[in-house]
């Protein structure tokens, strides 16, 4: 059974994104310089789920944190959701939600990660737009509860790396 999951979008809430810069695509340098490091699936944090668990008590659906029913393919594997963010980031938008996300892995900052993260939540959350065109059709957060504990952890000041060495 295929179903779309619509999620208000939590990552935006809390935190005013910067503006998208649409303007660096990869190769212009700046914060999106990416012969500083590409975005692959060794810099996506493990997403706490295993997709593909049948949920006992509704099938079609498979098993998220806390017991939470999701979509079978959700979370996607690494490799894909690297490419799906890679694409969003070069576009500055995942869905609607503008996100920004350096590749310049030397910046470890709170600020920079916390970016990071949202631009992952975001992308997680519309990762079929290019596929359906509708924004918010993509996996729920309980598919990848650490990328919400990672996005807490930085609100918290913890220093959490993402695709730091
Ligand atoms: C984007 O990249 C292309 C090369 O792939 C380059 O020609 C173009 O100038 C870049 N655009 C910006 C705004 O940096
Ligand atoms: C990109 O980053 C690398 C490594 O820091 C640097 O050597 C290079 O000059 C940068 N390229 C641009 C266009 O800023
Ligand atoms: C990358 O980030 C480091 C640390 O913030 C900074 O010193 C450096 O200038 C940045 N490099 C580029 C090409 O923006």
């Amino acid at each position: 059974m295929k179903f779309a999951i619509f999620l208000t979008c939590l990552a935006a809430t809390a935190l005013a994104l910067p503006a998208p810069s649409n303007s660096n695509n990869g190769t212009s340098g700046g914060s999106n310089n990416g012969s500083n490091g590409a975005i692959t699936a060794s810099i996506i944090p493990d997403f706490g789920v295993t997709a593909g668990i049948q949920s006992a008590d509704q099938s079609g659906s498979c098993v998220g944190v806390d017991n939470k029913n999701i979509p079978c393919e959700c979370p996607p594997s690494k490799e894909a959701f690297a490419q799906t963010l890679s694409t969003f980031v070069s576009r500055g938008v995942a869905g609607a939600s503008a996100i920004e996300f350096s590749t310049n892995f030397t910046d470890q900052s709170a600020v920079t990660n916390l970016a990071r993260v949202n631009a992952m939540i975001n992308t997680l959350q519309n990762f079929n737009f290019d596929k359906t065109g509708r924004t918010g059709d993509g996996c729920p957060a309980v598919s990848a509860p650490n990328l919400g504990t990672i996005r807490t952890q930085l609100l918290n000041g913890q220093n959490v790396q993402i695709g730091g060495k």
